[in-house]
């Protein structure tokens, strides 16, 4: 009997931090600094494994990946997975709302799981000012066997993480942003760690490509587009969309999509350009696309990017779901109708950019998110009053100047949210949501009123994590609250979130109950006030 307990409890042990049916990936990362020249300048980077990017994550849905990063730099330092949903899990989520700062010369295993996922998604560091110094790599989740994909399968699949780039390192811009300005323009762009021409693609003629692009900078949307050569779309961040044909493509910040380029044309080398958007200097990189059999560089002229507001929209637009194709389930995307569910809730939320106690901050619904001293995840945890204060993220703009506030917003398990992105600011701004799947029902220039509401796409949109706002304009989505935890909203811009365009979403089940939240780790670290505190699960 007592034998029998004990494996019982060892089971449900197991069960409870991971899926026992899933197959694991173990991966054992050093983070530490070293040189890099990606704009032909010497820097130091953040480097893992030695490697900037990092290693690329290759996974299929449902697997376990156990992460167990070593901390070599000599500040704090977490890793975060954009756009891997975390179910039940925002212990794992490693910003500083859900985690403590791996300490210097320490470590700490993650323990996710790419549940009901596939697509294409990239982790970075997401403390202090970190992204700017790279520490970044791709994530590829690939569908089971038994789930038909609704492509041919390519001939390679490639990851390009291309983002803004500056000379400057990343504590000099932190501290720029902590001195009260904001950070000047970037000085280039960067692919796969390196500048322009930096990389080359060979591809055989005759034979069809998929390239997984994430856009990760931190300052400005991106635009991309190949030579001579047509784009299939397929997915964004997930979900596998209508497949239209591109010559170019915007993708903002955080955002990730999959293009299918089939190489068709006479052999020769092509470029692939990389131009930064909605920007009034244009940046541009570009990489080489290499027939196997090329006679040599093509000499025709390079394809520019687009220039209009209009035709971004219109674009953005025609990216939709694929309604009977599968996704990581083998019931098709379009069975679950997330237009015909009604809004429990409708949530407005507007940037600013205020100037609080003389300073350059960023805001939403005119809070300006400051950090606790503790992890809100563990301050809601272990009850520790004084933290932060719930409900303290309005539902609507307020109109007023602009404050500090360590904002949470309160929510309920299983609710749906209508949330509207107002942007009455000049520039375009990317936002993100942890944890959740965004239907994006709507977008528009001018106000949001709820007549905005008869233009919404009930049927087809896209879903996906991080959604862009155009200037002056609105972006509306759905949102299932199917996941319990503390999650993170931000601003994608990383000068803008650090600056406080952000702000925590608890989710919330009376249940307390491991079928709607994971216990807090074993190995969780503890730190501010919940230092010294016990991290044994709690029983109901
Ligand atoms: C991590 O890398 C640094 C720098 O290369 C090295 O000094 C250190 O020993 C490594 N640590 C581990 C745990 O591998
Ligand atoms: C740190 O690494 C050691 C050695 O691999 C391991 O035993 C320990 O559990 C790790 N700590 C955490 C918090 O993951
Ligand atoms: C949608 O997915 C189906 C099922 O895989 C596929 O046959 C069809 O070609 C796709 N249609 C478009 C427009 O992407
Ligand atoms: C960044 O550059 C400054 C000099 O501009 C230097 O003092 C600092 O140590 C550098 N930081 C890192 C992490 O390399
Ligand atoms: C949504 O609300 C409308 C109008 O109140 C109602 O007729 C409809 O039945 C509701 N739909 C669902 C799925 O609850």
């Amino acid at each position: 009997m007592g034998v029998m307990k004990l494996v019982l409890l060892v089971l449900l042990s197991v069960l409870c931090t991971t899926s026992a049916e899933d197959a694991y990936r173990f991966f054992t990362w050093n983070v530490s600094y070293g040189d890099i020249y990606p704009l032909g300048v010497k820097q130091q980077g953040i480097l893992i494994n030695g490697q900037f990017p990092g290693p690329r994550i290759e996974s299929v849905t449902n697997e376990n990946l156990i992460i167990s990063v070593f901390n070599s730099l000599d500040e704090p330092f977490l890793l975060s997975w954009d756009g891997v949903q975390q179910r039940r899990n925002s212990w794992q989520d490693g910003v500083y709302g859900t985690n403590c700062p791996i300490p210097p010369g320490q470590n700490f295993t993650y323990i996710l799981q790419v549940k009901d996922q596939i697509g294409s998604f990239f982790y970075f560091p997401s403390l202090a000012f970190h992204k700017a110094a790279g520490g970044y790599g791709g994530i590829t989740v690939l569908s089971r066997s038994v789930i038909p994909v609704p492509f041919p399968p390519p001939a390679a699949d490639f990851t390009i993480l291309v983002g803004d780039w500056f000379k400057k390192n990343h504590t000099d811009l932190k501290a720029i942003l902590d001195g009260g300005s904001d950070l000047p323009f970037p000085d280039g762009l960067v692919i796969n760690g390196r500048g322009s021409n930096g990389f080359t693609y060979t591809v055989d003629q005759g034979k069809t490509y998929r390239f997984r692009i994430s856009n990760v900078g931190v300052a400005t949307s991106i635009n991309f587009r190949f030579q001579g050569h047509k784009m299939l779309l397929v997915e964004v961040e997930g979900t596998h969309t209508l497949q239209n044909t591109y010559d170019s493509f915007d993708l903002h910040l955080g955002q990730s999509c999959s293009v299918l380029v089939t190489a068709d044309q006479p052999a020769f080398d092509y470029s692939i350009i990389f131009s930064t958007r909605f920007t009034s200097q244009v940046l541009s990189a570009t990489s080489t696309l290499h027939y196997s059999n090329s006679a040599g560089s093509f000499s025709g002229p390079l394809p520019g990017g687009p220039t209009e507001i209009e035709w971004s929209l219109n674009q953005a637009r025609s990216i939709r779901q694929n309604l009977t194709a599968s996704g990581p389930r083998p019931n098709p995307q379009g069975s679950y109708h997330y237009g015909m569910v009604n809004a429990t809730r409708t949530i407005r939320l507007a940037s600013s950019a205020p100037i609080i106690n003389g300073k350059q901050r960023y805001a939403v619904n005119s809070v300006s998110f400051i950090p606790a001293d503790t992890p809100l995840k563990l301050a809601d945890y272990y009850n520790i009053p004084g933290v932060f204060t719930l409900g303290s993220m309005p539902d609507n703009p307020t109109g007023s100047g602009g404050y500090l506030q360590t904002a949470v917003m309160a929510a309920n398990f299983r609710s749906y949210f209508e949330v509207v992105f107002e942007n009455p600011e000049d520039t375009v701004q990317s936002w993100h949501v942890d944890g959740h799947i965004l239907f994006i029902v709507g977008m528009d220039g001018g106000q949001w009123s709820p007549a905005s509401r008869l233009s919404y796409n009930l049927r087809d949109g896209i879903s996906r994590c991080t959604v862009q706002v155009y200037p002056r304009s609105w972006t509306a989505l759905f949102m299932p609250l199917d996941n319990v935890g503390m999650w993170n909203i931000r601003s994608e811009n990383w000068a803008r979130q650090y600056l406080g365009q952000q702000f925590y979403l608890r989710v919330y089940s009376p249940a307390n109950s491991w079928r709607d939240e994971l216990p807090i780790p074993k190995n969780a670290l503890l730190c501010g006030r919940a230092a010294g505190r016990r991290t044994r699960p709690f029983h109901k």
